[in-house]
Formats: C-alpha cells, sequence, structure tokens
C-alpha cells in the first residue's frame, strides 16, 4: 500500500498558512492521521485529544485500536472532548456519538472514563448542558483537534453562517445535513434536529488541527475551503488562519484542489 503522500503543499499567502497533503486513499489518510495522533500522545505527558464522529474517523480510530492491542500506544493518560452531539437521542442510541465513540474507540482501549468529555443532549436543559460543556473545554487546552467535514463544509455541527467567535451552543441542522446524516438512520424523519456542538472559536483553540476528507462528496467543500475566500458561510475556511493546521485528502476529495 502506498503511504506516501502523492503531493503536499502550503497555503502561505495572506496570513493562510495550511498544509495540504493527499494519498492514494483512505486507507493512507488513516494511516498518516493515526501518526499524527501517536506523536501527540507519546509526547504529551498528558495529551489532549478533541476528537469527531461520522464515517472519515472510523480508519483512524481502527489504527489506534491496532496499536494500543500491539502495546505500542498507551491511553493511559489521554484526555479527550468529543466536537458534538445530536439533541434528544438517548445516549444509548446506536447512532448517537456517544454510542460511537463507545463502540468505534473507547471500549477498546485503556481510557480512563474520566477523562472523557462528550457534551450532554438533554433537551430540556439547553442553557446548562452549554454551559457545563464550556467549563468542561476551558479546564484542558486541547493539543490536537480531529475534524471530519460536511458536505456543506460544516466542523462538528458548525453549520454555514456560524459566527466565527461561536462558543459551544445548540444547533438547528441544515437539511443537506440531515439527508447526509440519513443513511445512518432507518428514516430521515429519525435524524435529530438539532444538535449541540462545540464553536468555531474552540475548536480553533487547540493547538493543531487535522482535518480529513475522503471520497467524491467531500470534493466541493474541500474546494470551497481550501481556494475560496474565508467566510462564514463556508465554516472549514477559517482553518486557514489557524497556526497549525493540516488537511489529509485522498484523491477523491483533492479532485478540485
Ligand atoms: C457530521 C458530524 C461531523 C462530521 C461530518 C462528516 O454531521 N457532526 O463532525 O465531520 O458530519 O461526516 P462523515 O465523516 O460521515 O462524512
Amino acid at each position: 500500500m502506498k503511504t506516501t503522500a502523492i503531493s503536499v503543499n502550503h497555503l502561505r499567502k495572506y496570513g493562510e498558512n495550511m498544509k495540504i497533503e493527499t494519498y492514494e486513499n483512505d486507507e493512507a489518510v488513516s494511516k498518516r492521521a493515526a501518526e499524527l495522533v501517536e506523536a501527540i500522545i507519546t509526547n504529551h505527558q498528558q495529551p489532549v485529544l478533541g476528537l469527531a464522529t461520522g464515517s472519515t474517523p472510523l480508519g483512524l480510530y481502527q489504527r489506534l485500536i491496532e496499536k494500543y492491542q500491539a502495546n505500542q500506544l498507551s491511553f493511559e493518560n489521554v484526555i479527550t472532548y468529543n466536537l458534538d452531539e445530536y439533541l434528544g437521542l438517548a445516549k444509548t442510541h446506536p447512532e448517537s456519538y456517544h454510542a460511537y465513540m463507545d463502540k468505534n474507540l473507547f471500549s477498546h482501549v485503556n481510557i480512563n472514563p474520566k477523562n472523557i468529555h462528550m457534551p450532554d443532549n438533554d433537551a430540556n436543559r439547553k442553557q446548562e448542558i452549554v454551559d457545563d460543556y464550556n467549563q468542561a473545554l476551558a479546564k484542558h487546552p486541547i493539543d490536537l483537534q480531529i475534524l471530519g467535514i460536511g458536505e456543506n463544509a460544516h466542523i462538528g455541527f458548525n453549520e454555514p453562517g456560524t459566527p466565527f467567535d461561536q462558543k459551544t451552543f445548540i444547533v438547528e441542522l441544515d437539511e443537506q445535513t440531515r439527508q447526509s446524516n440519513a443513511r445512518f438512520f432507518d428514516s430521515i424523519d429519525e435524524v435529530p434536529s438539532e444538535a449541540i456542538t462545540m464553536g468555531i472559536k474552540q475548536i480553533m483553540a487547540a493547538k493543531q488541527i487535522v482535518l480529513i476528507a475522503t471520497g467524491d462528496n467531500k470534493a466541493e467543500a474541500i474546494k470551497k475551503t481550501i481556494k475560496g475566500p474565508v467566510t462564514e458561510d463556508v465554516p472549514a475556511s477559517i482553518l486557514k488562519t489557524h497556526p497549525n493546521c493540516i488537511i489529509l485528502l485522498d484523491k477523491a476529495a483533492a479532485k478540485y484542489v
């Protein structure tokens, strides 16, 4: 398998600073993402990771589990913060992000449950759950934030139009986002219409950001993010102003860049 990058580009104009690495396929992208996460875990006494859900980081999590099982990586001191969660879905619902994280990472590694932070999703306590997550996030600066990207260039659940200085908030999901995520549910009617998400301000506060995008359906969002202006209409475009952001793409997602 080819794991070296097909191309590496730097955006360095008008204060932009973004590294774009393109790989042959999803597997190579996941391997590279895992190397970046491992470096953080190995080089920090108390590594703090920001984690994403969705189909994109599944290969990354699988590799991290394999490393742990091979005694090459320990999560003993790792602290995690997840980006987002649907509102009003039981945490035990298989499509809740709580269940996703448990199934795809946490239950397979030696992470201390006390070190796991996920936003609560009680629709009857909106203000409290927002305040609680903002407080939790203020405790530990994030060393490395993993991001996927929505087809409309959302990051976390920060939909187009979200102010760049937004902290944790309750969001009404875009119709396009609900359509995209309907594939995980029996029908679109079951996709929650609201979510809680870490805000762009908190994402941007991470010391390093790694955004992963694979597949044709992300090509347009990646083009707008990389080639277009920095605008709240394209949430991921703000990442160009981050001092240490790497974008990992497969060939399909990189087709317009
Ligand atoms: C979801 C999540 C995002 C994720 C994105 C892409 O709506 N809230 O955090 O990055 O959509 O998901 P996928 O990786 O399944 O394409």
